[in-house]
């Protein structure tokens, strides 16, 4: 049985050896995926302790992507596009970590589930931290017609947007910069975990618009209620949640799980 964990402080809430363990019992792969609390000063020290002891992987979750980044031998360009880094995998010589981060594929993924179109389409994000900087390569790839990265502080933004100009139309800005509809909002601040609602128009969404909130939780985010009342699709980041854990499992085990059963029981469980 190969060793599988997901790192993060506080951890006692994740999902993801839930998920892992139906993933393993779908796909007949015999791991074991636990949950560890890493000290908030020692990630690095952590983590060699888990791979001394024969761990294969792990995924990383707040507040270590950009510490588990910096430890790795060998990055993938996604990571290095995102400067964070939510999979490690461990190389065959039981030594060397390499670093990934699927959490981008898994946002894309999950909207192409929910038949939410990119192609062609204007799409807005709310936030330009950590959260968002692991998104946008994924979403440029997609062929949106524009991206515009809109934060409460505005120079975030813009220097954010400036990162990924060579991937497609991206710019940045304030709050006040959103003007015009869009086909896609995407929300990448951590506003909803303070019930708080960025300050942006009511004429946002173009009609049949989708509004994505990366947060998830037994009751719509303040987000998702406003922009259901405006007449958009509201969807929560529960999808995302395991179609990045689906990501990281393909890295370890090569085989990609189906997610949609895993997605229903988790959503009955918030119930
Ligand atoms: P994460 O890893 O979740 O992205 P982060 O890097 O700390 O965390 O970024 C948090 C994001 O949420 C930022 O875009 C932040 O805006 P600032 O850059 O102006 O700080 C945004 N945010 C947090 N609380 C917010 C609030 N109450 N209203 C609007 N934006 C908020």
């Amino acid at each position: 049985t190969d060793r599988y964990c997901v790192f993060g402080n506080p951890i006692s809430h994740s999902k993801s050896p839930v998920i892992h363990a139906a993933f393993a019992e779908q796909t007949g792969e015999a791991i074991d995926y636990s949950a560890i609390e890493a000290p908030l000063d020692d990630f690095a020290g952590a983590w060699h302790r888990f791979m001394a002891e024969g761990g294969r992987g792990a995924n990383v979750t707040v507040p270590f992507k950009e510490q588990a980044f910096a430890l790795c031998d060998t990055l993938s360009d996604r990571a290095l596009r995102a400067g964070a880094v939510n999979t490690l995998v461990v190389g065959a010589d039981q030594d060397s970590t390499h670093g990934d981060t699927t959490d981008g594929v898994g946002l894309v993924r999950d909207l192409f589930h929910h038949d939410v179109v990119l192609k062609g389409r204007r799409i807005l994000v709310l936030g330009a931290g950590g959260a968002v900087r692991g998104v946008l390569e994924p979403l440029l790839a997609a062929g949106p017609a524009s991206v515009l990265v809109v934060n409460r502080t505005a120079a975030k933004a813009a220097a954010l947007a400036a990162d990924f100009q060579d991937l497609g139309t991206i710019q940045g800005g304030g709050f006040e910069a959103a003007t015009g509809q869009f086909d896609l909002v995407v929300n990448g601040t951590s506003a909803s975990l303070a019930g708080e609602l960025p300050p942006l128009p009511e004429t946002l969404f173009a009609p049949g618009a989708t509004a994505y909130d990366m947060m998830y939780g037994a009751e719509p985010t303040v987000f998702l209620r406003w922009a259901s009342g405006l007449g958009a699709m509201p969807v929560d980041g529960l999808g995302m949640l395991v179609e990045q854990a689906a990501e990281s499992f393909l890295l370890w085990r090569g085989k990609r799980p189906l997610t949609e059963s895993v997605k229903y029981g988790l959503r009955l469980d918030l119930q």
